[in-house]
């Protein structure tokens, strides 16, 4: 009986000891759990019971005039006739920074090359860069105070060169991207308007042009207006956590989650929705300095959302392999690598080897083995193997 009952004792101490580890584990994680779980769950009860995105559109509105200061900066770099007499399938705007001459010197040379484009692909694209300006002395890189130019001076060289730099007069920062989305829309009002498309895309992004093109080419004939595309975000949370980079305070966005938006990393709009934007943009209170999210209030505010389209990447990465590059639209992150994958991306084989009924079969089951994976892998979704 004694020992019995010691026994017992011994393995409840046991158990209570284990459970006590385990809540006090759970109670440690919890609190990071917590804020994420509990966002997400509020915002997507928002997204899809409340759904009250008038009130955002009525509540940053503001009169005109008060609006035109996110728009009325000088222009420092300019090209007013670039599309001018050009029956203009896109416009290309990279968003860029005044130091990454690199990157557009990589663009330049690869996807973003006009003179390929209008040979290879029989279309016009114009590719131009949308950029700020670094206002103060001790903003330049070492570099540009080494070689002793002025870095003003080393872009009007690179702009004379190329004819494709546009800059406005304001602080080239993340925070002030939103100036940069905007200086974007009113540009191809003022210049470009007749473009029958719109994208906007990160310079350190790789765009399959053929692909890109013949996509938008029936897009374009089959009349599609109201045409927004992308890697979508529904009913993501604003992060009040002060550490992000994306940190937005409450007074800057007082709802639960935002409006439906693409993943700025590359989008693309048709030529109504991006005079329409346009339009939004002359009376909304532009201070939400995440600009891909700016352009989904903005679209809320004109009653146009986005298209999910697998083959566009917002953050992630295509894998490499050539049953992708036969369908691939955008991948993020590419620096070093862009001359390489271009030039793989576009070898004639890739039509060869993908097509037929083997050609499919296969790359059905390459694409089912690189992108259906058992755990988070930040690249096109599973069912994009089945396309
Ligand atoms: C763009 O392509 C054309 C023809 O395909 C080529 O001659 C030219 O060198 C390329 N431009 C750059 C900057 O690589
Ligand atoms: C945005 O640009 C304006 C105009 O140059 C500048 O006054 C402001 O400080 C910039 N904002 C940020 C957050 O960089
Ligand atoms: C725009 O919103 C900001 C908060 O994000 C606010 O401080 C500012 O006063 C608003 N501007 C106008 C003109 O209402
Ligand atoms: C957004 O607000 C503007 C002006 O207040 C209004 O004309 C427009 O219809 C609103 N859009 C939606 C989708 O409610």
């Amino acid at each position: 009986m004694f020992v019995n009952f010691r026994r017992i004792r011994r393995c409840q101490c046991v158990q209570l000891m284990t459970t006590c580890l385990v809540l006090s584990v759970v109670m440690v994680c919890w609190e990071q759990l917590d804020n994420g779980v509990v966002s997400h769950v509020k915002s997507y009860s928002y997204r899809y019971l409340v759904n009250r995105f008038t009130y955002i559109n009525k509540s940053l509105t503001i009169p005109r005039e008060q609006a035109r200061s996110f728009s009325n900066f000088r222009y420092l770099l300019d090209h007013p006739d670039k599309c001018a007499n050009k029956d203009v399938l896109l416009l290309l705007f990279v968003k860029t920074s005044p130091e990454n001459i690199e990157r557009r010197n990589a663009i330049r040379s690869t996807w973003g090359n006009e003179t390929y484009i209008q040979n290879e692909l029989g279309v016009t694209v114009k590719v131009v860069f949308a950029l700020g300006a670094l206002q103060t002395k001790k903003d330049e890189p070492s570099w540009s105070k080494r070689s002793g130019v002025g870095f003003q001076e080393q872009l009007v060289h690179e702009d004379r060169l190329h004819g494709d730099l546009i800059q406005q007069d304001f602080l080239d920062s993340f925070h002030n991207l939103t100036l940069k989305l905007i200086l974007q829309f009113h540009w191809m009002h003022s210049r470009c308007a007749h473009a029958r498309f719109l994208m906007t895309a990160d310079d350190d992004i790789f765009v399959h042009m053929p692909n890109l093109v013949s996509y938008l080419q029936d897009v374009s004939s089959r009349g599609i207006s109201d045409f927004w595309i992308g890697r979508v975000h529904r009913g993501a949370p604003p992060i009040r956590s002060k550490d992000s980079k994306y940190y937005v305070p409450f007074e800057m966005y007082q709802w639960l989650s935002y409006p439906d938006y693409t993943a700025g990393a590359g989008y693309v709009v048709s030529g109504d929705v991006a005079d329409k934007i346009y339009q939004a943009t002359l009376t909304l209170n532009a201070s939400i300095y995440i600009d891909d999210v700016f352009m989904g209030i903005c679209a809320n505010a004109i009653g146009v959302s986005p298209q999910e389209h697998v083959y566009f990447s917002g953050e992630g990465k295509a894998p490499y392999h050539l049953c992708i590059y036969d369908q691939m639209m955008t991948s993020h992150g590419h620096v070093e690598d862009i001359y390489d994958l271009w030039k793989a991306a576009t070898h004639p084989q890739v039509k060869q080897r993908t097509s037929g009924l083997l050609g499919r079969l296969y790359c059905t089951a390459v694409k089912m083995s690189l992108l259906c994976k058992p755990y988070y892998f930040n690249t096109y979704p599973c069912k994009a193997a089945f396309l």
